[in-house]
């Protein structure tokens, strides 16, 4: 469930008619909603009340630090994989116990800027990263608490390109070697295991590989304290999926994923951390883009929008859906014509959509791109030089702009040319 309603005829973000937040900022740009991130993260925050637990935010959906501050007011933690994110989350206000850093090339100096700055544990992701870590630790004088993200070897049946829990993916020590590396790293003076971490894939649309993956951890949990560990915290990663398109069946619940949880590892005392990104923000946000031109093609006709891959790049790297929806509601029995959405970038691939019905729209009409907030605008790029889009956030009936879209000059002075040129 999201926000964006047509009221009168209008597409709506919550109170704010979208037509206004065009006019304001011009197009195209993000809008996101207050009242859905929220709704998102209290579900996720409800299904695990069951026990200890804390909802990490995947920041790499959305980084926009006015979503963090929303999320982090709400008692949530995050869930970073660079140092820019670690320090956007804590200009954000989210306290280093919070925060947990994940990721598979972490460099020391990304380890030491977190020490320093207090974290809550780092997911190491590999023996050599082990390594560097406990020299880091030592070297300031702190021991780093850690869990050991495992690779569970389980097909996560999601796009090729963000399954990451198969042996073959470069996420994660092989489970099989896990109790070996975790008496390697309770001899490492500078570290301190307090737990797991698993993450097998985003967007995943059945909860059965998910279970298959968390009873592979509650086994290994317990292995794990026979060696000796001390086992508290299961951090059990991201990945639950939304439904893009509407007319598909719908994705499991927040809540059918918690009760899962508590079925696979609830009994074993420990505090779950849960990592999720695109089920809190993708249905949070919207894309909006003008029609700068409809073309007649070869026995098909375009809509040429003013937003292209550079400012959603999902269509055209996963060959993604996005619904797209007319901001002006088309009166009822208006009838449906196919169109091929494309973008102004000078390649086929921006290309958002082939032949989707779509109600006539001519030059001028705007067009709402749905489930954008996640892996939107933070994948967005300057490629053509097109400047960033603004990001808008929501909430009732008023609107901020929350990233403004940079001006030509700005762009252009970001280059410089040197001297001797
Ligand atoms: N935790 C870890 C360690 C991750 O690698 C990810 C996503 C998440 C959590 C959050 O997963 P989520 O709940 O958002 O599914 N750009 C792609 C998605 C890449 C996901 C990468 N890792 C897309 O647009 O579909």
């Amino acid at each position: 469930m999201d926000h964006f309603l047509y009221r009168d005829g209008v597409l709506h973000a919550e109170d704010v008619p979208v037509t206004e937040i065009a006019a304001a900022v011009g197009t195209p740009f993000y809008a996101y909603s207050t009242a859905t991130l929220t709704r998102h993260f209290k579900l996720f925050d409800e299904a695990l009340a069951w026990g200890e637990h804390l909802v990490c935010f995947a920041m790499k959906s959305n980084s926009n630090l006015a979503v963090l501050k929303l999320l982090g007011d709400l008692g949530a933690g995050v869930d970073v994989v660079s140092v820019g994110e670690y320090l956007k989350a804590r200009a954000a206000g989210i306290p280093g116990e919070r925060i947990v850093f994940s990721g598979v090339g972490k460099t020391r100096e990304e380890m030491r800027i977190a020490l320093e700055g207090g974290i809550r544990q780092f997911n190491v992701e590999s023996e050599p990263e082990m390594i560097a870590l406990n020299e880091v630790a030592l070297s300031l004088g702190k021991v780093a608490p850690i869990t050991v993200r495992v690779n569970p070897d389980v097909d996560a049946k999601t796009h090729e390109k963000i399954a990451t829990g198969r042996k073959e993916d470069k996420f994660g020590i092989p489970i099989a070697r896990a109790r070996e590396v975790y008496a390697e790293a309770a001899a490492m003076k500078g570290l301190k295991v307090v737990g797991i971490d698993v993450h097998i894939g985003s967007q995943l649309t059945d909860l059965a590989p998910f279970e298959a993956a968390y009873t592979k951890v509650a086994d290994l949990t317990r292995a794990l304290r026979e060696d000796g560990h001390e086992i508290h915290r299961l951090d059990l990663g991201g990945g639950l999926g939304i439904p893009y398109e509407r007319s598909n069946a719908a994705p499991p619940l927040p809540s059918d994923y918690g009760e899962m949880i508590r079925r696979t590892v609830g009994d074993l005392g420990c505090e779950i951390e849960i990592e999720p990104g695109r089920l809190i923000s993708g249905n949070s946000g919207l894309m909006v883009s003008r029609v700068i031109y409809h073309k007649q093609g070869e026995g098909r006709d375009f809509l040429i929008l003013d937003a292209a891959m550079n400012d959603l790049v999902r269509p055209s790297m996963y060959g993604a859906h996005h619904d797209i929806v007319p901001v002006i509601e088309p009166a009822p029995g208006t009838e449906m014509q196919p169109f091929d959405i494309v973008g102004p970038v000078c390649e086929s691939g921006d290309t958002f959509a082939k032949q989707r019905p779509m109600p006539p729209l001519g030059e001028g009409a705007l067009v709402a791109f749905r489930s954008a907030g996640a892996y939107g605008a933070v994948m967005a790029s300057e490629y053509n030089s097109r400047p960033l889009i603004p990001e808008v956030l929501v909430q009732d009936d008023q609107f901020a702009v929350i990233r403004a879209r940079p001006t030509f000059d700005e762009m252009i002075n970001r280059d410089t040319i040197p001297e001797w040129l």
